[in-house]
C-alpha cells in the first residue's frame, strides 16, 4: 500500500498552482451525458475521482479523449446503455450523479449505490424525494436505485429540499434540464460548484438560473448541443494549501484561484494571525510565526466548509491558546482524523458536535492513517508541521481529490515521497 513519507520542520516557500475544482470536474462530466454533440471540458483536475469517471462514462459508451492533461473531451451521441458499470460506480460518492444526468437524458438508469468517503452516514433521501416529484418511479434497494418514468411520465415541477444538500441541487437540475416544464429547486445549495455546473449546462443550452441562490430555475430545452467550458479553480484544495502555510509557516503564492470563494478561509486564517492578501486570481499567504486560538463553526457555503474542517483543525493544535471547532454538516467528521492528531501530540477533546483544540509548540512524527480524503491532507499538514518523519497511510483518499499533492509541495520546500512498497 502507498503512503507519504514527510520529514517535517521545513517551511513552505515559492508559489503553487490550484487544479480544477474536484466537486465541480465529479459532477461535470456525468453532465455531459446530457449533451448531444462534444463537450470539451477544461482545467480537469488529474485526480483519481476524475479517472474512474472517465472509465464510467466509456463504458456507456461515450467517446472520451484526453488530448491534455487537464482536457476532457466527452462526446456523449452514442450512448448504449443506461446502467453504468457497478464495480466502478461504488468507488465514488459523486457516482450519484450519473443518477440525474441519466434520467435527464434517456428517462431512466439502474445505478449502483455509491462508495467515496466514509466519514458520515450519506444519505440521498434528498435526491429521490426530487426525481420522484420530476415523475421518476424509483426502485431503491441496499444495492442500487432504479429510476423510470412514472404513469404520468416525467415533466418540470417544484421541489423543496429538507436541507440544502449540494448532490441533491446539482442531481436535480440535471434531471430537469430536459424536461417540459419549469422545475424550481427551492433552498438549493450554493456552493460555487453548484454555479459551476449550472454555467456548464448554460454553456451547452440550458436555461438554468438562480444557480448561487437559494432558487434554481431550470426552463427545460429540448436538447443540449456542445460546446468548450472550464471548470473552476478547486476551493478546497487551495484552503488546503493555505493551511498548510499557515502551520508549517512560509510565504507561498497560491495561483489560479478566485478569491471570493476563499473569503471564509481567509478570514480565519487571518484572524489566527496569517497574513493574507487577494489578488484577481490569486493570493499571498505569508505566515507571520504565530497562530492564535480561534473559533469556527461550519456552514453550508458561503461559511466556513466543512471539506476545510480539518485542515483548519490542524492549525488549531498548534495555535496559542483553546480553539473550539464545531461541526454542523457531517457530525461524525472528528472520527476520520483526531485520534491520529492525538497520536502527533494534539491536545483534542470532542464534546458533541465541538472539537476544543489546546494549542501546543509542536507536533511529532508517527505512523496515521488517512480515513477520507480531507482527513488524509490534514495529516499531510500535520506531518509538514512535525518533529521528525510523519508516514502517512491510505493515501489513496488523498489522491482522490488531490492533483500532483507530492510534486506541489515539494515544489515549495517540503520534505515528502510517495512511497509504494
Ligand atoms: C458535497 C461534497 C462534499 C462536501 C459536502 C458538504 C461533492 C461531490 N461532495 O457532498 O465534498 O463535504 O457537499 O459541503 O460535491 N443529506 C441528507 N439527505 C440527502 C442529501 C444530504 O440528509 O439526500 C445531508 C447529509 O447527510 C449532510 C448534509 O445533508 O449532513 C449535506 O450533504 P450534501 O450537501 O448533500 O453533501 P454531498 O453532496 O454528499
Amino acid at each position: 500500500m502507498a503512503r507519504y513519507e514527510i520529514v517535517g520542520g521545513a517551511q513552505l516557500n515559492g508559489s503553487v498552482t490550484i487544479s480544477g475544482a474536484k466537486n465541480a470536474a465529479v459532477a461535470i462530466l456525468p453532465a455531459a451525458l446530457l449533451v448531444n454533440g462534444v463537450c470539451r471540458i477544461e482545467n480537469v483536475p488529474d485526480i483519481s475521482d476524475v479517472r474512474i469517471l472517465v472509465e464510467i462514462l466509456r463504458g456507456l459508451g461515450a467517446e472520451v479523449t484526453q488530448p491534455e492533461t487537464d482536457v476532457i473531451i466527452i462526446d456523449a451521441r452514442n450512448i448504449h446503455t443506461t446502467e453504468p458499470e457497478a464495480a466502478l460506480v461504488k468507488k465514488m460518492r459523486a457516482s450519484y450523479y450519473l443518477m440525474g444526468a441519466l434520467l435527464g437524458r434517456f428517462g431512466n438508469c439502474h445505478v449502483a449505490l455509491p462508495g467515496g468517503c466514509s466519514f458520515a452516514t450519506r444519505p440521498i433521501d434528498q435526491h429521490i424525494k426530487g426525481f420522484k416529484a420530476l415523475g421518476a418511479n424509483v426502485e431503491e434497494t441496499e444495492e442500487y436505485v432504479a429510476l423510470n418514468p412514472g404513469e404520468n411520465g416525467l415533466a418540470g415541477n417544484r421541489v423543496c429540499l429538507d436541507m440544502a444538500s449540494v448532490g441533491a441541487t446539482a442531481n436535480i437540475m440535471m434531471a430537469g434540464v430536459l424536461l417540459e416544464g419549469q422545475t424550481i429547486i427551492e433552498n438549493a445549495a450554493k456552493e460555487p460548484h453548484i454555479v459551476d455546473l449550472a454555467n456548464f449546462l448554460n454553456t451547452m443550452g440550458a436555461h438554468i438560473s438562480g444557480a448561487g441562490t437559494d432558487t434554481v430555475k431550470i426552463r427545460g430545452v429540448q436538447s443540449l448541443q456542445g460546446g468548450t467550458y472550464t471548470i473552476i479553480p478547486d476551493q478546497i484544495e487551495a484552503g488546503t494549501y493555505m493551511a498548510a502555510v499557515a502551520a508549517a509557516g512560509g510565504n507561498v503564492l497560491v495561483k489560479n484561484v478566485i478569491p471570493k470563494h476563499m473569503d471564509c478561509i481567509t478570514s480565519k486564517l487571518e484572524e489566527m494571525g496569517a497574513e493574507v492578501t487577494a489578488y484577481d486570481d490569486a493570493i499571498r499567504i505569508r505566515s507571520t510565526g504565530k497562530l492564535t486560538a480561534t473559533t469556527v463553526k461550519t456552514r453550508p457555503y458561503p461559511g466556513f466548509p466543512t471539506d476545510m474542517q480539518a485542515q483548519i483543525c490542524v492549525c488549531m493544535t498548534l495555535a496559542e491558546g483553546l480553539s473550539r471547532l464545531t461541526e454542523s454538516v457531517y457530525e461524525t467528521r472528528f472520527f476520520g482524523y483526531c485520534t491520529e492528531l492525538e497520536s502527533m501530540g494534539a491536545k483534542i477533546n470532542i464534546v458533541g458536535k465541538t472539537a476544543e483544540v489546546t494549542g501546543r509548540e509542536k507536533l511529532k512524527g508517527t505512523t496515521v492513517i488517512a480515513r477520507d480524503l480531507r482527513a488524509g491532507a490534514a495529516l499531510v499538514i500535520a506531518g509538514l508541521c512535525a518533529e521528525g518523519t510523519t508516514k502517512v497511510e491510505n493515501i489513496h483518499f488523498v489522491e482522490r481529490g488531490y492533483q500532483n499533492i507530492v510534486e506541489k509541495l515539494t515544489s515549495l520546500g517540503a520534505t515528502i515521497r510517495r512511497v509504494d512498497d
